[in-house]
Formats: C-alpha cells, sequence, structure tokens
C-alpha cells in the first residue's frame, strides 16, 4: 500500500517520478491478495452504436458521417471496412441483453444514432421505428434489472450538418441539444443516467484536426478549436436543459465522458511539458467544466494566443469564452465520466522546433510523445500496458477538481482476435488493480466498464483491432458471439466483487446465473 495521498502538487509529481521508477525498472508489483469492492461499486460494459448496430439505411435511418466516410474513401479504414453489418445489434439485441446476463452486469453503456432517431437531423420528423428498436433494447435490458447507460452523441453526426460544417458551425449547439431533449422526451422516464458526448478530444482533434477520424477534416489549430468551444457550449445546453425541465420528473443523473491517456516524462526537466500536455490532449475539455474557475486551462490560452500572434493571426486561434458562455459550462456534469486505455511520455526540447505542421495544436503544444520500454504486450499496439499511468491519471483528476465522482465509462485492450486473450486478462487485472489503489488513497470512483462487451467496428481500424470480451464471427451472417477467457475472468469479478489474480474458469461454458 501506498502512503495516503496528501493533496498537493508536489506529491503528484512524486507520484510521477516513483512511476518512471517503477515501470522502467518493470518489477511492478500490484498487491496479489484478492482485493474487495467498495460496497455499492457497480460493473458494466459498453459500445455505442455505429460500431455495433449495423442496419445501416433500414427502416428509414439516414446517412451519418462514418457512413459517408465508409462509403467514400477507400483509404480511410485500414481494412477497407464498414459498420453497415457491423455486429448486427440492430437484430441481435436479445443476444446482446443475453450476454449482459451472463456477465452479470449492473449496466450497459450504448449510444444513440442521432439519423436512425432523427432522419432529417431535425426534430420536426421522429423515425418511429428506430425508436422502437431502442425501447426493445431497453425494455429487453430492464426486464432483467440491467440499468441503461445511455450515450447521446458518439461520434455518428447526421452527414446532412456535416455538409453545413458539423461541430465547427456555432449551430451545432442548438442543433445537438435539439436532439438531446428529443431523447430526454423519448426515453428519460426509463434513463437515468445520459452521457452527453462521448471523447470530445477525439471528435475535435482526429476530425476536424487530422484525418484519423471522421469527418477528416485537417485543418488543424483552428476547425479542432473551434469544435472545442462549440461542443462545450452543446454539451452545456444539453446539461441545463435536463436540469431545468427534465431532471425535476425524471430524476436522473448527466454528465460527460472525456478520454484521457495520461501524459507523463521520464526526465525532470520535461514536467512542465507533460502537464501541459495533459492540458492540451484532455485538459480542455475538464478545466472549463470541473475547475473552480472554469474557462480553457491557462497553458493553452497562453501557448496559443502566443503563437497566434507570432503567426500572424489577428486574434487567438482557440476562441476566447466570455464570462457567461464559461460560467455557462462550469459545473455541468454530475460526474467525471473518464475512458482511458494507456499513457505516454512527452520531451520537449530544440528537436521539437519544427517537427509539426504551422498552424496546430501539435505546434502549439510542442512535446514529442513515445511509448515505454516494455509498455507494448500483445501483438497489438493500439493499445499499451502501462497500468501505473491510470492510477495516476485517476490521482490528477481527484487533486485538480476536487475529487468529483468518477464513473469509469470504459477501459479496455485490443487483439487481434482468438479466444484464448490471456494479455487481455491481464491488462484487466492490473488496470483494475491501479484503480483500486486510487480509491484506497481516497478516489471517489463509483463505477468501471469495460470497452468492450463483443467485437465491433473499431473507427479507421476497421475489424483488424479486436476489443470485445466476446468474440465476434465477422465472416458469419450470425455475426455469432462467442466469450473469451477475458470474459470468464471479468464475470468472476462482478460476482464476487473481489480481484481474484489466480482465478482460472472450470468451465468454459457461458451461464446466465444472475439471481432473476
Ligand atoms: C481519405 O482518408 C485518408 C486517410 O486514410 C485521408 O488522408 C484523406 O484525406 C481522405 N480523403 C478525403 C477526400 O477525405
Ligand atoms: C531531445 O530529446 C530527445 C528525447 O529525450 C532526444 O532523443 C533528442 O536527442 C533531444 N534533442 C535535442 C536537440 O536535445
Ligand atoms: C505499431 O507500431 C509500429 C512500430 O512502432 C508502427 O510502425 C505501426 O504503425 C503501429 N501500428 C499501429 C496499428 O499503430
Ligand atoms: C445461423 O443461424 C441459423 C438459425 O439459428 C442456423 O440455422 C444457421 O446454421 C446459422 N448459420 C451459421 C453459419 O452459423
Amino acid at each position: 500500500m501506498r502512503p495516503v495521498e496528501m493533496c498537493s502538487h508536489t506529491s503528484l509529481l512524486l507520484f510521477v517520478i516513483l512511476n518512471v521508477v517503477l515501470v522502467n525498472s518493470s518489477k511492478y508489483q500490484n498487491q496479489r491478495s484478492p482485493r474487495k469492492f467498495p460496497v455499492g461499486f457497480r460493473f458494466g460494459t459498453a459500445t455505442a452504436a455505429y460500431q455495433v448496430e449495423g442496419a445501416w439505411n433500414e427502416d428509414g435511418k439516414t446517412e451519418s458521417i462514418w457512413d459517408y466516410l465508409t462509403h467514400t474513401n477507400s483509404s480511410a479504414i485500414r481494412d477497407g471496412s464498414n459498420g453497415d453489418i457491423a455486429a448486427d445489434s440492430y437484430h441481435l439485441y436479445k443476444r446482446d441483453v443475453e450476454m449482459m446476463r451472463e456477465l452479470g452486469l449492473d449496466y450497459y453503456r450504448f449510444s444513440l444514432s442521432w439519423p436512425r432517431i432523427l432522419p432529417t437531423a431535425f426534430p420536426d420528423k421522429i423515425n418511429e421505428a428506430g425508436v422502437k428498436y431502442y425501447n426493445n433494447l431497453i425494455d429487453e435490458m430492464l426486464k432483467y434489472n440491467i440499468e441503461p447507460i445511455v450515450t447521446i452523441y458518439h461520434w455518428d453526426l447526421p452527414q446532412k450538418l456535416q455538409k453545413m460544417g458539423g461541430w465547427s458551425n456555432p449551430y451545432i449547439i442548438d442543433w445537438y441539444s435539439d436532439f438531446a431533449r428529443v431523447c430526454f422526451k423519448l426515453f428519460g422516464h426509463k434513463v437515468k443516467k445520459w452521457i452527453t458526448i462521448n471523447e470530445p478530444a477525439q471528435i475535435c482533434d482526429f476530425g476536424y484536426g487530422r484525418d484519423l477520424l471522421a469527418p477528416m477534416l485537417q485543418i488543424p489549430g483552428v476547425a479542432d478549436y473551434l469544435c472545442a468551444r462549440n461542443l462545450l457550449l452543446a454539451h452545456a445546453k444539453a446539461y441545463h436543459i435536463y436540469d431545468k425541465e427534465f431532471r425535476p420528473k425524471q430524476n436522473g443523473a448527466i454528465f460527460i465522458t472525456l478520454s484521457a491517456q495520461f501524459y507523463s516524462y521520464e526526465f525532470g526537466k520535461y514536467k512542465e511539458a507533460a502537464l501541459e500536455a495533459n492540458d492540451f490532449n484532455w485538459a480542455i475539455y475538464s478545466y472549463p467544466i470541473f475547475s473552480k474557475t472554469g474557462d480553457f486551462p491557462p497553458s493553452m490560452k497562453k501557448r496559443v494566443a502566443r503563437k497566434s500572434a507570432e503567426q500572424g493571426f489577428f486574434r487567438s486561434r482557440l476562441p476566447e469564452l466570455n464570462p457567461e458562455e464559461i460560467a455557462f459550462i462550469k459545473g455541468t456534469s454530475d460526474y467525471f465520466g473518464l475512458n482511458h486505455y494507456f499513457s505516454f511520455y512527452v520531451y520537449r526540447n530544440d528537436s521539437v522546433n519544427g517537427m509539426f505542421e504551422t498552424p496546430s495544436t501539435d505546434d502549439d503544444l510542442g512535446v514529442a510523445t513515445y511509448f515505454g520500454e516494455g509498455w507494448q504486450i500483445g501483438e497489438s499496439n493500439a493499445t499499451m500496458f502501462v497500468p501505473k499511468g491510470f492510477y495516476y491519471l485517476l490521482t490528477k483528476i481527484r487533486n485538480d477538481y476536487n475529487n468529483p465522482p468518477v464513473l469509469v465509462t470504459e477501459n479496455g485492450f485490443a487483439t487481434r482476435g482468438g479466444l484464448r486473450d490471456d494479455d487481455r486478462v491481464t491488462y484487466y487485472r492490473y488496470y483494475i488493480s491501479a484503480m483500486l489503489d486510487a480509491i484506497a488513497e481516497g478516489s471517489d470512483i463509483r463505477a468501471y466498464t469495460a470497452w468492450s462487451m463483443m467485437d465491433n467496428f473499431e473507427w479507421a481500424a476497421g475489424y483488424t483491432e479486436r476489443f470485445g470480451l466476446y468474440e465476434v464471427d465477422f465472416s458469419s451472417p450470425n455475426r455469432t458471439r462467442t466469450p473469451r477467457k477475458s470474459a470468464f475472468i471479468y464475470k468472476q469479478i462482478v460476482r464476487t466483487r473481489e480481484l481474484d489474480w489466480d482465478y482460472e474458469p472450470e468451465s468454459y461454458v457461458m451461464t446466465i446465473d444472475k439471481g432473476h
């Protein structure tokens, strides 16, 4: 056990240094005895609409930016695939709920497809067939006491709105919050946890700054920052609508989910660079919502304003939030929804100058990243194995934002497939243990979500990266789901509320044994 954490920056840095030492000496040993979870701690798994549903043009659904991208750009997806059918959850939702029961989940996190519910993108026309699909799924879950946690927006923007600029158009604040209001009205009597938006940094940076996600706009240092501003205001508007008009009757919670990788350093001189890398990569969204002052992180405002001036811009490329906007955004999340996968080391020295396109977020930040030795386990390098990074990230969130209640809304590991996924088992055990370390030191973490319940369309990686506890046979029209070893390990954790490092499943037959 580590000494009890003191709420100061110095102790955080001390832990970061310890992290480096521990990771490097590869003697990282967590407590190996069985570890209990706090009473009331909850477990789930997650998916997203475009990644599992399929039925891309069925029953009145219209085109999303992912339909458009996969159908028009043959080089955009690593294996040339798309989500036209994906795991076919649109038709196989009963099997999906069966898997939730096999795993004994407390909840399941899934997302709503905007163009399935609103085919015109606007609330003038509601697609009853789409609504019926989500009602069927939710009702089937509730029948077995599995709580729905619903993401309103998980990346599948109506293509029509993209033609009008998508998240770079300030009118998205209305378009998105109108959609959110429709969702509250349609499902709010049954759904008590809403996630407004999944992973803003990936939406804006990867989609508007780079060519890693739809719409692959590639206007870095400009469109990504416009997207960030509009997205924060859209999220906040949905929060206020729920808080004022729906919460009094529906009594639920609403929050945002951020993906935060942890940026650390091997050499003390890069301490500030690491702090700023965390600011640029995810605190751009958490600071405006969870900090005492609100607004974008000071380090970002300063660096982008200086660079912009040097480059001949008349104002900072990072839009200024006025005092009303800052107040409107601050405090608009009932939980800190956290997705986390791995960590980076950073450095910043002369060799970084000129490394990046100008202007760009990378150039504004001015740090280079790399992976530590021994961080890669398994065949895939889509995720690295750095459990300590998760612990330091959770500690940083506790210290920076006065210990907000955290729901881990995604964590997981990619393989190339196969049922014997020992690397994934290792990953889950160590990451869950790192989370328990943070909890032991006072972090208010209330839930853990494995990404993903089943293999699915992994965005630009297509079907080459497999994240599922269940394997999906994408060559079969039935999209047969088969539990991997990790499914049995996770089931045991959920059933016993305990992390047992040595548990080996006796049989590889999945049965439903939740008491209902
Ligand atoms: C197609 O995808 C690639 C990424 O693989 C991207 O660089 C390119 O800009 C895209 N083309 C269009 C027209 O969006
Ligand atoms: C900058 O740091 C990197 C990583 O430590 C190192 O490889 C490189 O040689 C350094 N370059 C300069 C110019 O200091
Ligand atoms: C995996 O890492 C290798 C070497 O660092 C790199 O060349 C390759 O592009 C990476 N693959 C993926 C899928 O990120
Ligand atoms: C698909 O499911 C049907 C109905 O359950 C079954 O008859 C068929 O053999 C299955 N096909 C494959 C390829 O698994």
